[in-house]
Formats: structure tokens, sequence, C-alpha cells
């Protein structure tokens, strides 16, 4: 069942019910305004850091889920309504939400009249707007009460959520014709406020949220809205809000536009006063200013729409799967630019107070937006790097307001320090910018401790191979990419996080995944150094890598698939001497991709494996089978109910890991058939099943062990987003940046008759025009094995599949026949 249908030429997706599953969300702001927003208009708004810069509130656990967030009402005679069917949930005539890239908008219509709401952050300014349209559909005059709302937080969310003591006094505000001030706590530390303004004139205005709505009521019983009468209040203390109330006379066939602004704004230090206890509104003025009439925000919304044309221009696949088609040119390459902002820090699922930018998210989300924005990646490179420690160990988190690691947090984490080379290797390939490795870099943020990126990296690379258990395997540490995976936590306190316990010292527990890592990541590192002139350095890692490999398949090979690991006391982990948990998912993709056990079968094996045991209709289960009771030696993916999360959900980041693996081994039937089940835009007609967005991956799908399979949790903010956007794009469209060319190597299946990919990197524009002439069918075990494709280039024959990069400006025609 559906909820609603993609506009691919819009690049939107329309939500045409209110009552979806669950809130279907899109996200507004490119830099550092942003607002989230579901489809009947809920969700809040921040400046930059979702706990510290709160400007709306949100109500995680509410009921309904969604209520609150931004609220239009029409009152028409007291009839009351709203264009996004919250809170009143008054019968419309017509409903539809389109989230579009950066926007969203709202319509409604009623009795005749129909309201629109356009939503979006400009790409300069620190503001959402809210552009209201009401049209008179009917044959009559009509006249309505248009009544803005939005609840404000009172800055710390944390705080607003928690310290009532001192909270519910602070609230102030100020209110000037139809611009309403938020100022809490401007008087001490702050140096900002928010304001809500309208460009119409106004009957009236609420700051008071009691006023507003009446102290017992609920959202949609609010006194304002049913009396289309504002109490003009001015809060002070308790829940402080910004609700304007306008009165719209509509003839016949008449449309009439309202301007709404939220924005964050920001004095100099020495300036913050207009006169005694009056706040500076020249700098609010000045932003108000850039959106007062319709035109001006059309303007602005016409500069956002560039700005998303200019970023999905680089890669763009023309191919016989509207699906395939729409995940890539639109949806997947968006996700991933919303993860870069945002990493795990703000959806519906995390609550932005929690957590702050992940060492290793951070590094795997640069895989799918570096592309996009190279320059920006470059910047988060750095960032990320100067949080490592002097080690090579890293803070697993850091904050994005002050760019310091987490020491709530501290590290141990030991796959960290692998993921920055592997962030800077992307980053070098897609740009050619070895200079960067040059860069002074510090170490804890401490400038004294500065030394060349290059430096971070060998110490990355040294972290690991100097940290190696009995087996010869890296040591895991507090966890490896799978968080749940404690082997030295040994918990039994119920309210003790397994992130942060104390971890037991003297154990030998190691991990065949970080093993798998160092297989693949490990030769990055020994090509850069190379790249640097430092052959002697490329030899040496080149031959740890080698150590690491022959460890692997000695100790880590287990009959019919890679082991997990070594526990605490060193027995395998990931075994078929196991109980449960015989099978676990990453190794299987990562040693692939490192290619371990591509010559001898094993990886193959180890592929059957995962088909057999762990994959399902709606993707591959992380482990198999689940655990079915709590394993203090294992940790918290024990913790969680058969099914769900680490232990047995579908957790989704990891099945590209397969799918790659798949297209190496030479079976590109078995890598599509992976990419389609988790893909979200395949999914979109078990929308009731999936309950979330079909525009954007979750974090999991529920495992066949749950009660609820194929349900997904945790949408938007996940390394799934990036980790797809690298399988589709560049292992089965193929096409994916080398140190000296484009590698064009396409594996996909046969249902993929044909396309064309256009694909710009170093100033070059790339056009891969791919014809299927064989039909399908894996290849493995073929006489002779799997055949790549035959290119010409430019109309001339080329030999194997790297394509070497153009000089900037050109244009080059890559034909691929397979
Ligand atoms: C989740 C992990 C997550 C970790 C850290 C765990 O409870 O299962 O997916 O990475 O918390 O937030
Ligand atoms: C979510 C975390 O953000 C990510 O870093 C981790 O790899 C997965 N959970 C798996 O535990």
């Amino acid at each position: 069942m559906k909820y609603g249908h993609f506009d691919d030429a819009a690049r939107e997706y329309v939500v045409t019910t209110p009552h979806t599953p669950y809130p279907w969300i899109n996200y507004l702001g490119t830099k550092d305004f942003f607002s989230l927003i579901s489809h009947t208009g809920g969700g809040y708004a921040f400046y930059r850091d979702a706990k510290m810069r709160r400007l709306l509130r949100y109500r995680y656990n509410n009921v309904p889920v969604d209520a609150g967030g931004r609220i239009f009402t029409i009152n028409e005679g007291g009839d009351v309504w709203s264009p996004s069917y919250f809170p009143y949930r008054t019968d419309l005539d017509s409903f539809e939400t389109r989230h579009g890239m950066g926007y969203t908008r709202i319509t409604g219509s009623r009795r005749g009249l129909r309201a629109s709401v356009l939503y979006f952050v400009p790409v300069q300014g620190n503001a959402e707007i809210q552009m209201v349209t009401l049209t008179n559909e009917s044959d009559h005059v009509k006249t309505v009460n248009l009544i803005s709302f939005v609840e404000f937080a009172l800055w710390n969310a944390e705080d607003d959520q928690t310290n009532y003591q001192r909270n519910l006094s602070l609230a102030e505000v100020e209110v000037e014709g139809g611009a309403i001030f938020h100022k809490t706590e401007f008087r001490e530390r702050r140096n900002h406020y928010a304001v809500y303004s309208v460009n119409e004139p106004i009957v009236g205005f609420d700051t008071d949220r009691d006023t507003f709505l009446g102290p017992q009521n609920g959202w949609d019983e609010g006194v304002v809205a049913h009396s289309a009468t504002s109490g003009n209040s001015i809060a002070s203390g308790w829940y402080p809000i910004g609700s304007h109330n306008l009165e719209v006379t509509l003839q016949p066939g008449e449309s009439k536009e309202s301007v709404f602004v939220l924005a964050y704004v920001e004095t100099p230090q020495d300036a913050k006063w207009e006169s005694k206890g009056i706040i500076n509104k020249t700098p609010a003025r000045e932003i108000l200013a850039r959106f007062d009439t319709p035109e001006k925000v059309e303007r602005e919304f016409a500069a956002l729409k560039n700005y998303w044309d200019d970023l999905l221009d680089v890669y763009k696949v023309d191919s016989t799967s509207p699906e395939l088609d729409r995940m890539v040119n639109i949806w997947n390459q968006y996700q991933c630019m919303v993860t870069y902002n945002l990493s795990r820090s703000a959806s519906y699922f995390e609550t932005g107070i929690g957590r702050g930018m992940g060492f290793r998210d951070s590094n795997q989300d640069l895989l799918g937006f570096v592309h996009m924005v190279p320059g920006r990646a470059r910047e988060r490179i750095l960032d990320i790097a100067a949080t490592q420690l002097p080690d090579g160990s890293a803070y697993h988190q850091y904050q994005p307001l002050t760019k310091r690691g987490n020491d709530a947090v501290g590290s141990g984490f030991n796959d960290d320090p692998l993921w920055l080379i592997l962030g800077v290797a992307a980053y070098v390939k897609e740009t050619g910018d070895l200079a960067i490795l040059d860069e002074m870099v510090p170490f804890d943020n401490d400038p004294a401790q500065a030394a060349p990126l290059m430096e971070h990296l060998r110490r990355s690379f040294n972290f690991t191979m100097d940290n190696r258990g009995p087996h010869g395997l890296p040591l895991i540490g507090r966890a490896d990419w799978n968080d749940c995976l404690n082997l030295n936590v040994f918990s039994t306190e119920p309210n003790e996080s397994f992130q942060t316990a104390p971890n037991r010292e003297g154990g030998v527990a190691e991990s065949v995944f970080i093993a798998g890592m160092v297989a693949a990541i490990g030769p990055e590192y020994a090509e850069l150094a190379r790249l640097m002139g430092d052959e002697d350095e490329a030899a040496r890692a080149e031959a740890s890598v080698r150590d690491v490999v022959e460890a692997t398949e000695r100790h880590g090979w287990d009959g019919k698939w890679f082991r997990r690991a070594y526990d605490y006391y060193g027995n395998p982990v990931g075994s078929a001497s196991n109980e449960e948990g015989q099978i676990w998912i990453e190794p299987q993709g990562y040693c692939v991709m490192g290619g371990i056990g591509l010559e001898d079968g094993r990886a193959v094996q180890a592929l059957d494996s995962v088909r057999e045991r762990l994959n399902t209709p709606h993707g591959s289960v992380l482990l198999n089978p689940a655990y079915t009771q709590y394993k203090v030696e294992l940790g918290e993916v024990s913790s969680y109910p058969p099914g769900y999360k680490e232990n047995a959900g579908i957790f989704c980041h990891n099945n590209p890991w397969i799918t790659i693996a798949e297209t190496m081994v030479g079976r590109p039937e078995y890598a599509w058939e992976y990419y389609k089940q988790i893909a979200p835009a395949f999914r979109e007609e078990i929308s009731d099943i999936h309950r979330l967005e079909p525009y954007v991956y979750a974090q999991m799908i529920a495992g066949k062990d749950a009660i609820r399979h194929g349900e997904a949790k945790n949408s938007w903010l996940t390394g799934t987003a990036s980790w797809n956007f690298v399988a589709v794009s560049q292992y089965l469209l193929g096409i994916r940046p080398g140190y000296g060319g484009l590698i064009v190597d396409p594996r996909i299946g046969a249902e993929v008759g044909e396309f064309t990919v256009r694909r710009s990197i170093r100033g070059a524009e790339y056009v891969i025009h791919y014809l299927n002439t064989h039909g399908g069918g894996n290849a493995v075990g073929d006489e002779g094995g799997f055949k790549p494709a035959s290119l010409t280039v430019d109309g001339a024959a080329w030999e194997g599949n790297t394509v070497p990069y153009a000089p900037a400006g050109t244009t080059v025609a890559v034909e691929v026949r397979f």
C-alpha cells in the first residue's frame, strides 16, 4: 500500500494523505539553520546545534506523535481547520504534502478555500520561511482568519525538557507590529534571539501559550483558534509562543500570499540593546527585509532550486528503471547531504541532545557527499582529523559547535582510526588534491601537537597494527563498527550505558571485522604513501596488511564464513560452534571487499552463507540465529529483542557491503537483488509494512525473528545513505574515481539492460553509455568466470577499465558493452 507517489520531474515525494503510519519528514536548511518538518507540519528548528540553539520545541513520545510544531489555523466563521490537517483533524476536501529538495509545500482545501504553505530555509539567511497562499475557489466572497503558531524552545533543548524549576520563570518576549521577538536569556549571557514575523497587517497576536490554547485545552481546542480573537498576550515565564492573527478577504478566484519568517538573529556583544531592556532589532530588521514580499521569497526559492541543481548535476543516471533513477539522481544523494549536515544528531529518532558528530560516522558519510561538495569535504576531514589523539586512536565523537572531542564518550572504538584513511582516500581520488596530506593538523585540537595530515593517517594505521591480539587480529577495544559488540564491558548494571561503561582490562578480544578493514583500507594508505613518494612506507604498510590478511585466513575463517571476533577469553564469536550468533554479516562484507578469499573460493562461500542464513526479502539480517538472552560477555548486541537493531535486525548500513562484495565476486544479479531489497523507492508499494518514508533509507528494518519483520525504524540519519550511494554509483553502475583515472566497471543485474551516466569529476564530464548485450546471470562458476565489460573511449577501443582523467572543460564519451 502507498500513501503518495514520486514526482521525479519536480524532485518531490507527494504524500497524498495525512494518515501515514508515522510522520514522514523532510529537512530544510543547507548550512547553519535547520528545520525538520513532517507532512503534517510537525517538527522543530535550530541554529547549528540541535541541543544548544533550539528555536522550536518538539516533544518526543508525544500523543499523537506529531502534535505541536508549526500550526496554521483557518477560521472561517467558526469552521476551524488547518491545511496540514493537524491538530484539528477537520476533514479536508484535498490534502497534499510535497517534500522536495530543501523545501516542503503543504496544501489543504476545504469548502472552496485552498491554503498552501511553502516552507523552506534559504541558502543565505538563518531563517525558516513560511509563505501561505490562500485561494478562494468558491463563487462567493470569503473572509477568514489566518492564525499562525509556533512554540519556542528555551534554547538549550535538554534544559528545556528537564529543568522546570528554573526555566518556567525565564521566558521573555517583545512585540513590534507583526514581529514577535523571543528573547529568553538574552538579558544574561546570550547575544541571540529569535523573531517570528509576518509581512501583512495583523488584527492580533499572542506570545503566551496558555492564553492561546487555554490552560486545560489540547492542541485542537485552542481558545484563539476557535474564537478567532487573539489575546494580545505577552509571555512572562511559562511557555512562550509566537502567533499572528490575520483577517483575509478574498473575492471569488482571488489568491493572497502572506510571508511568515522565523529567524535566528545575533547581535554584537557590545550592541545588544536598543535602550534599557529593549533588544537591538536592527539585525532582525535586516533579515526580515529580505523576505518581506512574495516576489523576494520566490527569488530566494529559485536560488535554493539552483543550489540543488548544481549539487545533483555531478552524478546522474538515465536507465530503464525509474526507481533506480530516482534513488540515484535525487533521494539517495539528497539524504547523503542531509546526513553530512546533521550526522546523527537531530531526527524524529535522534533527539538532538544526545549525540555529537561520530568520528567513524562522519568519515563514512563523506563517501556519499564528497563528489557534490569537495571543498566542504576537505574542511570536514581537517575538523575530524584534529580530534584524533596523538597515539592514533580517536575520540568517538566530537561536538559540532566546538569541534572538540567529546570526553563523555571518550575513545577506544578500535575501528575509528581506519575510517579516517578511507575518508581521505575518497577525497583524494575525487579531487586529486594531494596537498591536503601536507596540511598541518593538530592532534586532540592542540595546535602545539600539529602534524601533516599524512602523519595522522600513519598513526591511524600504526594504531591498528600495534594493537593486535594473540591471533594477530586487531583488538576490538570498546567496540568496532558494531557499537553493540562490547566484548570487554561485562555490564550487569541496568542504568549503565554500554557505550561508556568501564571496560575490563587484560582481555584479548579481537575483531575479524577490523581485520577486513585493514585488508580493504590498508592498501589505500599504502597507495597514498606511494603517491607522496614514500615507497618504503608503502612497502611496509603492504607487508603489514599481508600479515593481517594471513591471520584472517588462518584464524578468521570458520569453514563456511568469516568469524566475527574472538571474545575476552579468546573464544570465537560468529562460529558454527556457537549456539546463537553463529554468522554475522559485517566480516562477510568487509573481508570480501578487502579481497580476502577472492582467489580460493572462500569469498563466494561466505556470500553463499549470507544468502542462505541472513538474507530475507526485506534485506539481510545482521546475524543468525538471533540472541534470545542477554549475554554479559557480548554486551549490548544481546540486549535487544530478537530481530531488532544489531541483534539480527536488518541493519541496513552493512547490506551494501554485501552488494559490493557480490559485484566483486562477479555476481551482479545478486548484487542488484540485494540493492533493491532495502532501497526505499523499491519498497514504496509496501509502505504499510515498511511504515517510514519511501524516499530515504532507514537505519534498520526489523529482521526475520522480529514480530514486525519488514518494519523500518530510525529513518534519515544513517550511514546507510552513503554506503548505498557508493554501492549503486560505484559498483552496480560501476563508475568510481581511482587515483589515476575514472574506473568504469558496471556490474548490475540484467534487469537494467541499458543506462547512461553523466559524471563530472575534476572539471571534466564523462558520458558513459552502457549496454548489456548478453543478458543476465551470475558468472561465478561459469567457464572463465566473470567477464568485465569492454570499453571504447571517444570511439576507440580501450584496454582495461580505467579512463584517465581528462583536462577540465572537456567531455569524454565512454561506451560500455557487457
Ligand atoms: C545502538 C547503536 C548506536 C549506539 C550509540 C546503540 O544503542 O544500537 O546503533 O550506534 O547505541 O548511540
Ligand atoms: C549507529 C552508529 O551511528 C554507527 O556508528 C554504528 O556503526 C552503527 N550504529 C552500528 O552499531
